[in-house]
């Protein structure tokens, strides 16, 4: 194969170097197009077929259903690992050794506290508010109490960055959740591992012992490992591009948040179960709703379903699927939705439209059904897919500063109007 692309532009032609990663991706290096030119840029609304980094974190295949975090495979990660070991894997770029994890535990154990004064802002938020506005606020807030996570350029302040908020950030979900609920806001327990503290933090009632239900720890270990990270998804790439400008950690995590929010990304997993709620509320009438997806002139779309990458399955939900089953029977819940989502994907895959567009259940599509049967209420579920994804927030945004990466700052084609005088308002 050439290394080179050529590009021929009003009769003229250039050539530019063509890249390869080491799972035999092309990507074209337009580096230098726009001086090379005079002036022309690309232009790829959605950056559907733009690559805004080089990046070793984690590598998939949308046309083989592969995910990979630093080589391994997720379901691999998703059997064998625990959630923490993910998380050193995915920011130091290899499995830890027993005691690099021990030491890794300790110092966020260190740092499981968060300034009490932080409770009086989530105080002023009012019972209705989404939890995610609500985290996103709170993650931000938390520069104000930890100042030196601003110091991006200190590699020490930066790892104290990286414990704290990890051992912070279960505290902040568990409070927006029990804050909505009316009930006292609780610290975790040292003595626990990761995931269990999460639990705790979030369940234990002030009159009662909070006992540890494995079922629950492994499945919402499992939940958070295929969580963690996903390449360059849209809160991700908001995490590095408001970490290219050298905002902190905090608050480029905090834009995450946000962007994480919305029903065609994180907020997808909201979005299904109210839908499920929805088709079994109006009889579990699942052809009606297919044929609503289908219909171009209406709005409504198959939530679950889908995705920018994966053209063949995400293998996210087929472990998902399977955990579902497995949850939900461990608990001894029976769940008329599962049942419901099991016929809406049977009548997707064999339906024209879903296998013209290469649509398939994507990881929201079982996570709430999950989630449910755990306890979990459904405006926290996008919290969870926040709290999982927190640690390939993390390793992007580190990355993208050890690589010293320019300002993230695209290009545009203006289409507006050209030069006009300006008119007094009494001549408009
Ligand atoms: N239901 C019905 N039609 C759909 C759906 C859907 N869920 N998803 C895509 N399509 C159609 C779309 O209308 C378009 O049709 P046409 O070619 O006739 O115009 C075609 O499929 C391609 O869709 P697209 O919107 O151009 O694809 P995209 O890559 O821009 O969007 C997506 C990907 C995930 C935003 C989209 O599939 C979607 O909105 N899915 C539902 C929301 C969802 O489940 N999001 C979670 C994504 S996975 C987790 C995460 O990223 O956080």
């Amino acid at each position: 194969m050439s290394d080179k692309a050529t590009l021929e532009i009003n009769g003229k032609k250039y050539e530019f170097p063509l890249k390869v990663g080491t799972e035999d991706e092309v990507a074209i290096d337009l580096k230098t197009l726009r001086n090379a030119t005079g002036g022309v840029i690309t232009i790829d609304p959605g950056y559907k077929n733009t690559g805004s980094c080089e990046s070793a974190i984690t590598f998939l295949d949308g046309e083989k259903g592969i995910l990979r975090y630093r080589g391994y495979s997720i379901e691999e990660l998703a059997e064998k690992a625990d959630f923490l070991e993910v998380v050193y894997l995915l920011i130091f770029g290899e499995l830890p050794t027993q005691e690099e994890l021990d030491k890794f535990e300790a110092d966020i154990k260190d740092k499981s506290m968060v300034d009490d004064d932080v409770k009086k802002i989530l105080d002023a938020f009012p019972k209705a508010a989404h939890p995610m506005g609500v985290l996103s606020s709170l993650t931000s807030a938390l520069t104000a109490f930890y100042p030196s996570s601003v110091d991006v350029d200190s590699e020490e302040d930066m790892y104290k960055a990286i414990v704290r908020i990890l051992a912070k950030f279960p505290i902040l979900v568990a409070w927006t959740m029990r804050k909505k609920h009316g009930l006292p806001l609780e610290y975790g327990d040292d003595n626990l591992g990761y995931v269990e503290n999460v639990l705790k933090m979030m369940f234990k009632k002030p009159n009662s012992e909070y006992v540890q239900n494995p079922i629950l720890v492994n499945a919402l270990d499992k939940l958070l490992i295929l969580h963690a990270d996903h390449e360059q998804n849209c809160s991700t790439s908001t995490v590095r591009i408001a970490g290219s400008s050298h905002a902190g950690l905090f608050v480029s995590l905090a834009s995450g948040i946000s962007a994480l929010w919305g029903p065609l990304h994180g907020g997808a997993n909201q979005a299904v179960l109210e839908m499920l709620e929805a088709i079994k509320e109006d009889g579990g009438d699942t052809k009606k709703y297919m044929a609503k997806a289908k219909d171009k002139s209406d709005p409504f779309r198959l939530m679950g379903f889908g995705h920018r990458v994966y053209k063949n399955f995400d293998p996210r939900a087929k472990i998902i699927k399977v955990a579902a089953d497995e949850v939900l029977s461990d608990l001894g819940v029976e769940d008329p939705i599962l049942d419901i989502a099991k016929g809406l994907e049977k009548e997707a895959l064999n339906d024209p439209y879903f296998v013209e567009r290469k649509l398939y259940p994507n990881v929201d599509f079982y996570s709430g059904i999950i989630y449910r049967a755990m306890g979990i209420p459904v405006e926290m579920f996008t919290v969870m897919f926040a709290l999982g994804r927190l640690p390939g927030w993390i390793a992007q945004w580190r990355e993208m500063r050890m690589r010293k990466e320019p300002i993230g700052r695209p290009r545009q084609l203006y289409v507006g109007e050209t030069y006009r005088d300006f008119k007094t308002i009494d001549k408009r």
